[in-house]
């Protein structure tokens, strides 16, 4: 984000000199996006009146295009490669471990929104598999060792006391 200002005010301040046809609607869902990493919720009615465009049709535009998303990111992405050259050497225990490791360090549960855990199709590195990419970083031969010290690194705003539990626990 480019501001801190909230997202209504910040919207407010970029619109105020943005022309009002409708026409210009994605060119400023696009500005939005940059600005926020997502289109937040609470900015489409003040959209909505500078456009004079409904609600439903900003939503409409917002999920047909998939440069545009409604969900705020979370501060962490872990893709898990489930390929073919992945999914032959472990791909699906190493998703498994990233979900054990992240209730482990994050709460059962309580991770999503911080971090986002998803599978993903073949990356285009198979000779180094399994392979994952936490926060746009490659990370190739995967163990569920590694897992976990990847885990551990995300998390290393916890607190230092709650990370010695954790590990006086294994
Ligand atoms: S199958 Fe995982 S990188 Fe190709």
């Amino acid at each position: 984000m480019n501001s801190n200002l909230k997202p209504q005010e910040r919207i407010r301040q970029l619109l105020r000199h943005y022309p009002r046809e409708r026409h210009h609607l994605i060119n400023f869902l696009h500005l939005v996006q940059a600005e926020f990493g997502y289109l937040p919720e609470e900015v489409v009615e003040l959209l909505s009146e500078h456009f004079s465009v409904s609600p439903a049709e900003i939503f409409g535009v917002a999920t047909f295009y998939s440069s545009f998303r409604i969900d705020r990111p979370a501060e962490h992405e872990i893709q898990v490669c489930q390929g073919t050259a992945c999914h032959v050497r472990g791909a699906e225990a190493i998703l498994e471990e990233f979900s054990r490791q992240l209730d482990k360090y994050y709460g059962e549960q309580n991770w999503s929104g911080k971090v986002s855990l998803k599978k993903v199709n073949c990356l285009g590195c198979c000779a180094i598999s399994p392979v994952a990419m936490v926060d746009g970083l490659l990370e190739s031969r995967v163990t569920p060792a590694k897992v976990k010290a990847i885990v551990r690194k995300l998390s290393k705003n916890d607190s230092p006391e709650s990370q010695r539990e954790r590990d006086e626990q294994e």
